[in-house]
């Protein structure tokens, strides 16, 4: 069940596969660091990028992915619905917006970005229409908590396919993970490096006993616990150096050892106290 390659894919609920290893790249600038970093990875055979509105380098996106000649249905692209944008016309607006830029045809997953209060519903009814429509391969949503989710799937018509937050060692969301599973929304971990916090000492003490280095072992943790995950680097050793995570096991010992990491700590915003 664990993923095995680069591209191994995981089945969403609507049946689109989507590969278990992606690139984030959230604080990758415009124009070349963003299109090096996407060329870097899909050489690397990486084939999920992970951007959003708000991160503005959709464009460069869409530029190193059409640069690369890769088959487009090779490739899963998702970007993300920034708050300003939520409400339903807003919403298709923002859309059709991300669309042009990236200039991909179409989106592989879209995601309303964080769960703005009072606006979201909306938001999913738009996206519920451009999934209908075909633009978009799938829908999910991002920042989720398990209330947000209660109270979306109360009125959705789709269930999200996938819901995509801050999971990592020190906050290990173990109950939300759960929720998910229990109604098969995919759960895909952010800032799955704690935003380059790797130097703890259980972590570096399992690196050190396979050979490896603290980043690919926890990357190695996600995809054991089969959490879709989207370390961003832009840097060519470090986007090859996450990737090679598909040819040793962590043991249950090791497994159970980084989850007792957990402090329900967050590096990012908490979806119940965000103001942006
Ligand atoms: N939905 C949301 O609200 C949300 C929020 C945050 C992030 N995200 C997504 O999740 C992706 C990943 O999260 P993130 O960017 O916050 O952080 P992250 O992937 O946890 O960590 C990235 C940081 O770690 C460094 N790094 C990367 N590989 C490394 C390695 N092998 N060894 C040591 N350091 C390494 C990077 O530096 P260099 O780049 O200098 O290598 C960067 O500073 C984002 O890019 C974005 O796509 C989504």
């Amino acid at each position: 069940m664990t993923a095995k390659h680069l591209t191994d894919t995981t089945t969403l609920n609507n049946g689109v596969k989507m590969p278990w290893f992606g690139l984030g790249v959230w604080q990758t600038k415009a124009g070349d660091e963003v299109e090096n970093a996407v060329t870097y990875a899909l050489n690397a055979g990486y084939r999920h990028i992970d951007t959003a509105a708000a991160y503005q380098n959709e464009e460069g996106v869409g530029n190193a992915v059409r640069k690369s000649g890769i088959p487009r249905n090779e490739l899963f692209i998702t970007t993300k619905l920034w708050n300003a944008d939520q409400g339903y016309d807003t919403a298709l607006r923002a859309f059709e917006a991300s669309n042009k830029r990236l200039g991909l045809e179409y989106v592989d997953l879209y995601l309303i970005h964080w769960p703005v209060k009072g606006k979201y519903k909306d938001s999913w009814k738009a996206l519920e229409k451009l999934y209908k429509d075909g633009v978009v391969r799938a829908i999910g949503v991002s920042n989720f908590h398990i209330h947000h989710l209660e109270d979306l799937l109360a009125d959705a018509e789709i269930v999200p396919a996938v819901n995509q937050v801050e999971c990592h060692p020190l906050l290990t969301q173990t109950e939300l993970r759960t929720f998910c599973a229990d109604h098969k929304i995919q759960f895909e971990a952010w800032s799955p490096l704690m935003q380059g916090h790797l130097d703890n000492e259980v972590l570096v003490n399992i690196a050190k006993k396979y050979n490896k280095t603290p980043a690919q072992v926890v990357l190695r943790w996600d995809l054991q616990h089969g959490i879709v995950t989207i370390p961003k680097s832009i840097r060519e050793s470090r986007i090859i150096e996450n990737a090679q995570v598909f040819d040793f096991e962590l043991s249950t010992d090791d497994m159970h050892a980084i989850d007792a990491l957990n402090e329900n700590r967050r590096f990012g915003a908490d979806p119940d106290n965000f103001n942006f």
